[in-house]
């Protein structure tokens, strides 16, 4: 297969963990025979500096050609502290998303069985826990008209939702319990917000067409705890956009680490694949950022296109790097110096060698003769 794929490595840790994804692309690429190509973009702070936007025309013109996006990170903590900026990096990826009409962000939440110790969650309550949120992207409160008095001392974000834009990723969100566990959690804030009691109007009409799907309504407010007290309990998690940002953010701690979180942006005529975790600008070229949530990222990418024995192997290899202790300091309490790069390499060897042994693997490519 032939694809055309933009890369925006963006702010912060972006470079380092693209650049990891982008080596397990190629690899999966020579493996199986396939022509990738990557054309780079710019965008977020990075961006501001170099041309002045966040999100130059000439990125867009890369993504709108591309079949596929690859996102890294957007942030910089400079405009974090400054509430007056007038120009910001999020305006990039906020852009990119309601410029290319991504409008259903998918984020599995996924405890690894390898992994279970390392949440500060008990073990038991998380085991076996796999939930597919999906977060409405391109409307709400994100995207509402934004007001700031003249004098500075008030300010409101409209969260605005039309029955269009809830119905098209219900739908989305529908079908994928349907190939899973048959049920769907709408969370919302239906016993205040307008613009909740719109999103369950709108699912309680379309719960007929999905008779085998067990629907339930949840507050965002009980969610967040169920969540934590109960995570086994959902399947497929349908939300708006910034209770969605809250929610798979919270359910990051299931899983023992944010750096472990992929995710898909998807519309009708294009696909972006990005890490959930932002630019954690303080670890900028530490070597410490895990690379994994955009080598997932990168799988949801191969998956997208039907690429499943290439997605599940790129799986395979970040199971085997995790059981092997082959990780970042946020996960490793073992080994206290794997790096981002040796993360990737890892894993790229897999991607050409899956049958050596673990020793061989290790030893190999990470040049750590005594790591096992
Ligand atoms: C995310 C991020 C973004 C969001 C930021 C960087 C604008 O937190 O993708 O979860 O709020 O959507
Ligand atoms: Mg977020």
């Amino acid at each position: 297969m032939k694809l055309n794929i933009a890369v925006l490595p963006g702010d912060g840790i972006g470079p380092e963990v693209t650049a990891q994804a982008v080596k397990v692309l190629k690899a999966v690429a020579m493996e199986f025979n396939h022509v990738f190509t990557f054309n780079y973009g710019l965008i977020g702070a990075s961006a501001i500096e170099k041309s002045g936007s966040p999100l130059p025309e000439e990125t867009i013109s890369i993504c709108e050609k591309a079949d596929a996006i690859l996102f890294g990170a957007i942030g910089k903590t400079s405009y974090d502290l400054d509430p007056n900026a007038k120009v910001r990096p999020e305006q990039g990826l906020l852009g990119l998303r309601k410029t290319l009409d991504l409008y259903a962000n998918i984020r599995p939440i996924i405890a690894y069985e390898d992994l279970l110790n390392k949440s500060s969650l008990k073990k038991n309550q998380i085991k076996d826990t796999n939930i597919l949120i999906y977060r409405e992207l391109t409307s709400g409160i994100y995207f509402g008209e934004k007001k700031l008095s003249a004098d500075g001392n008030k300010a409101s974000d409209i969260c605005e939702y039309t029955r269009e834009e809830i119905e098209r990723i219900a739908h989305l969100a529908f079908k994928a319990a349907q190939a899973r566990k048959r049920k769907l959690t709408l969370v919302d804030k239906a016993n205040v917000l307008e613009s909740s009691r719109l999103w369950r109007r709108v699912v309680l009409e379309l719960e007929p067409q999905y008779p085998n799907v067990k629907t339930d309504y949840m507050y965002i407010d009980n969610a967040a705890m169920e969540l934590i007290i109960n995570p086994k309990q959902f399947d497929v998690i349908l939300t708006e956009n910034m209770f969605g940002d809250i929610l798979s953010e919270e359910a990051s701690v299931i899983v023992g680490s944010i750096g472990l979180l992929a995710s898909a942006s998807l519309g009708k005529d294009h696909a972006m694949f990005e890490p959930i975790h932002g630019a954690y600008t303080k670890a900028t070229n530490k070597g410490i950022a895990n690379p994994i949530a955009s080598i997932l990222s990168a799988a949801m990418l191969l998956d997208h296109f039907g690429l499943d024995d290439e997605a599940s192997l790129v799986r395979q290899g970040v199971d085997k790097s995790l059981k092997l202790h082959i990780t970042t300091p946020d996960l490793n309490t073992k080994y206290d110096n794997i790096s981002t790069t040796k993360v990737g390499d890892f894993i790229e060897d897999f991607i050409h060698n899956p049958d050596e042994t673990n020793l061989n693997f290790t030893n190999i490519h990470l040049g750590q003769s005594t790591i096992i």
